[in-house]
């Protein structure tokens, strides 16, 4: 780099509103391979472009998942969605993992990561084919087959009463908060990744009715939501026929809806 010093790079970043303006320009300057491309990543970035899209990737429980320009960024909130599957396969054995919603396919890749990759198969899903693209690749590693189509909708018969783990992060904002997000996320990832209807849990309440009839006996359907959605989201899993349990961390800021098929049922 001759035209640009990390200061110079910093101070700019700073003044366009980047919190972490420091690590960013140290990102951005590794990232570009000239002068010329580290000039179009910095206009892009103060011009409200997500980092990770101008990366082309973000680093989630220590995985480095590609993510591209129309594909929603894995927040690290949703580690929690990892952590509780990880608490629910010490306890019982998990051999299939569906990541239904999948976008870049980081909550699936890191279970089955830190599961160890020939424990279970892993099936991801989209609607979205610009995401269903992303997570091939991110998937490719570990094997797993990622299919498009409108929630269960995309999955193979053959996966009925066989799921035990469905992670699901549903779009959950609620239709009119959509115009006060960042700009980050209204003007740069896909309406449908985000606005989950009226109250939020327009995709939430169809996976969950959809739920018991895909998952095993004793397996468990989990969705993030805001905190605010606990009371409505433990009433459509309830209502649905499974066992509701809400998990929060205040630490990460996230709040996961569980809902567990019943050992004894059978599926609908
Ligand atoms: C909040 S993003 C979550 C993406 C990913 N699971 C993550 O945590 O990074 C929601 C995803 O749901 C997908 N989606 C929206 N409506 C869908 C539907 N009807 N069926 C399947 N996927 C859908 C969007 O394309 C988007 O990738």
């Amino acid at each position: 780099m001759t035209a640009f010093d990390t200061a110079d790079i910093t101070r700019q970043l700073r003044a366009a509103g980047c919190v972490f303006a420091e690590d960013e320009a140290r990102l951005l300057i590794g990232a570009a391979a000239s002068d010329t491309e580290l000039t179009a990543l910095l206009a892009r970035r103060i011009a409200g472009t997500p980092l990770e899209h101008l990366l082309g990737w973000v680093q989630f429980r220590g995985i480095r998942i590609g993510v591209r320009d129309g594909v929603f960024v894995p927040r690290q909130r949703s580690a929690l969605l990892v952590d509780e599957a990880l608490g629910l396969a010490a306890v019982r054995p998990v051999r299939t993992v569906v990541d239904l919603c999948c976008g870049s396919g980081a909550l699936g890749l890191a279970l089955l990561t830190e599961l160890g990759t020939r424990s279970a198969e892993l099936v991801a899903a989209d609607i979205d084919p610009v995401a269903v693209a992303c997570a091939r690749e991110n998937l490719a590693a570990v094997g797993g087959p990622v299919y498009r189509g409108d929630l269960f909708d995309a999955l193979p018969d053959t996966l009925r009463g066989r799921i035990d783990i469905l992670l699901a992060n549903t779009p959950y904002v609620p239709s009119s908060l959509i115009a006060r997000l960042p700009p980050e996320a209204r003007d740069h990832e896909p309406p449908m990744a985000l606005d989950g209807g009226p109250d939020g849990l327009d995709l939430a309440r169809r996976t969950a009715a959809g739920a018991p009839g895909w998952l095993a006996p004793g397996g468990s359907l989990l969705i993030e939501i805001g905190v605010d959605q606990i009371p409505a989201a433990t009433e459509l899993l309830t209502g649905s026929g499974l066992v509701a349990r809400i998990v929060r961390s205040p630490d990460l800021d996230a709040t996961v809806a569980v809902g567990r098929r019943p050992a004894a049922t059978s599926a609908r």
